[in-house]
């Protein structure tokens, strides 16, 4: 069965979604390890409900920012891990972790990438009067949100939206494609050739890439 290694900053719901999917059956994966750079995360008491390893990594505490991310590969190496979550996780991940685990680190962005990476998605999407926006999820390279991306989920921007209201509209749906996602890994049904994800599903199936748009208020 395939083994995740968790990386968050902050809240954790995706991370939460994550343990839902598995805990309900749609996702046959397990939750070896959360990684947090951030004592304070609430995503430390998510795992410690669930009963999932939580280990604290301050960057601090390393002589440099390569140094920090081997360990990080060391010790996700030695558990196991055959694909590594970002949910949340806010620094840009550095080399010697991607090299180990190439086109096995998947992100989460809150736009549709290459629309608006980097910070603050949400609010640069409602700042330019987008009408759509959503979320994306991409394997991690070496760039700041560049890798290939696996899939997308659209949502309307409406014109009285704030950050915040989008943000919540954007996060329903990334609670659904983010599992999806990692389900179609699981599965091994994701090749990655040159900057495309190839998904071997059903088209019925791959609908989710290019969601309607859904949601309605
Ligand atoms: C989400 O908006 C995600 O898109 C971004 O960071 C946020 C994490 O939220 N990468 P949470 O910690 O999963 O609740």
């Amino acid at each position: 069965m395939l083994k995740i290694g968790v990386l968050a900053s902050g809240r954790g719901s995706n991370f939460q979604s994550i343990i839902n999917s598995i805990e309900s059956g749609f996702l046959k994966a397990e939750i070896s390890v959360l990684i947090t750079d951030n004592p304070d995360a609430y995503a430390v008491r998510r795992a410690e409900s669930h009963n999932i390893e939580a280990l604290i990594m301050r960057l601090e505490e390393f002589p440099d920012k390569d140094s920090y991310y081997a360990h990080i590969a060391d010790v996700l190496n030695n558990k196991d891990v055959g694909l590594v979550i970002l949910a949340g996780f806010m620094r840009v991940v550095g080399r010697p972790l991607i090299k180990v685990f190439q086109n096995k680190i998947m992100n989460i962005h809150p736009a549709l990438l290459p629309a608006l990476p980097g910070l603050h998605g949400q609010k640069q999407a409602v700042e330019y009067g987008l009408k759509i926006s959503g979320c994306t999820v991409h394997f991690v390279d070496e760039g700041v949100d560049t890798g290939p991306v696996i899939i997308q989920a659209a949502v309307p921007v409406y014109e009285d939206d704030t950050e915040d209201s989008l943000s919540e509209r954007i996060l329903k749906q990334e609670h659904r494609i983010f599992p999806f996602a990692i389900k179609l890994y699981a599965e091994g049904r994701l090749s990655v050739k040159g900057r495309k994800v190839i998904i071997d599903a059903p088209r019925e199936d791959s609908v989710i890439c290019s969601l309607p748009l859904s949601d309605s208020r």
